[in-house]
């Protein structure tokens, strides 16, 4: 079938398999125990709940869980069905179990969800982590409802095994402008004066109104129906994990956490059964060679939203 051409300035990602063969050459299989060296940095083409089992304990410093909702959802022709909050508990505590596995004793986890997949998600972390917070993104974009409240916010549990686990406040301070500028002694008190205005660098919260969807514009955007913006995986990744980390996301999807953590410095490994979003990702990894510029972060600072290109 002929595909609409996409004007000059669309960006999204949505080359075919057949399109992207090399690229997905690039993923591996793993259909038995394997090590580390043999699986870093590479994305795995599989079922996660197949793959987990082979991967080695404790290899990952920072897990990053962004798994199906429990909404139907069709992910590139494989449809996740909606199911009772007893049977998605289970499901939850499935690839649960698998993962805590591979995570270190010092390590951390996120999990991202809607308000009401939270709610199961979040009964199962309490049985085997120390729940330490929950962000909440006001991500803005959402379907209108006639008879219920627009749903446009996600949410993500911040999980450790341990009471030992890194935390890098400094490396996501979130730069906003000043709006009353407070001086003493007629010099700014906690603020810098700048030809672009007057910012302060503030302490992250648990409440993140800084970050848009990805949209067709961006580099980054992919034809997947639930990317996450490379900006949020940043957020997760500076301050959870230190440059040379290795970072683990069973459920990849476009490769967001697999991209954003190489180019940040970080080691990734990613499991993703669909072979399309895999070509996807394995295209933004080979971009990330060359380009690693994160929307929203410059000069090792997140800005305000639509403050930086
Ligand atoms: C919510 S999306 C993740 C989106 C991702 N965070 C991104 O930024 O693109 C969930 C992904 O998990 C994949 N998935 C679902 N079940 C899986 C499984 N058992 N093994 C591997 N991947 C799976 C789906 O194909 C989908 O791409």
């Amino acid at each position: 079938m002929e595909r609409t051409k996409k004007s000059a300035r669309n960006k999204t990602i949505d080359l075919s398999v057949s399109e992207g063969q090399a690229y997905l050459e690039r993923c591996i299989q793993v259909t038995k125990k394997t090590t580390l060296p043999h699986v870093l940095d590479k994305t795995i083409c599989g079922d996660s709940f197949a793959v987990m089992p082979k991967l080695p304990a404790g290899f990952a410093d920072l897990i990053i869980c962004d798994p199906p909702y429990n909404l139907t959802k069709d992910f590139g022709g494989r449809q996740f069905k909606a199911t009772s909050e007893k049977e998605y508990l289970a499901y939850t505590r499935r690839w649960m179990t698998l993962a805590e596995r591979l995570l270190k004793e010092d390590g951390t986890m996120y999990v991202c969800c809607d308000w009401r997949s939270g709610i199961v998600i979040g009964q199962a972390l309490a049985e085997r982590f120390i729940i330490r917070n929950r962000i909440t993104w006001q991500r803005e974009k959402g379907r209108g409802a006639a008879r219920n409240w627009k749903n446009s916010m996600e949410d993500i549990w911040f999980v450790t095994k341990s009471d030992r686990y890194t935390f890098n406040t400094d490396a996501v301070k979130l730069r906003r402008r000043v709006i009353a500028p407070y001086r003493v002694d007629g010099k700014p008190k906690d603020w810098e004066e700048t030809e672009e205005g007057n910012f302060r660098n503030t302490c992250p919260s648990n409440f993140w109104d800084d970050i848009s969807v990805p949209f067709w514009s961006m580099p980054e955007n992919t034809a997947h129906p639930t990317q996450k913006p490379e900006k949020l995986l940043a957020k997760l990744i500076l301050a959870s994990s230190d440059a040379g980390d290795v970072v683990f996301d069973p459920f990849l999807g476009s490769g967001s956490a697999s991209v954003t953590a190489k180019k940040l410095g970080r080691h990734f490994v990613g499991i993703e059964q669909n072979e399309q979003y895999c070509v996807w990702t394995e295209k933004r990894l080979s971009d990330a060679e060359n380009d690693k510029t994160i929307q929203g972060f410059s000069d090792g600072v997140f800005w305000e939203r639509n403050t930086r290109k």
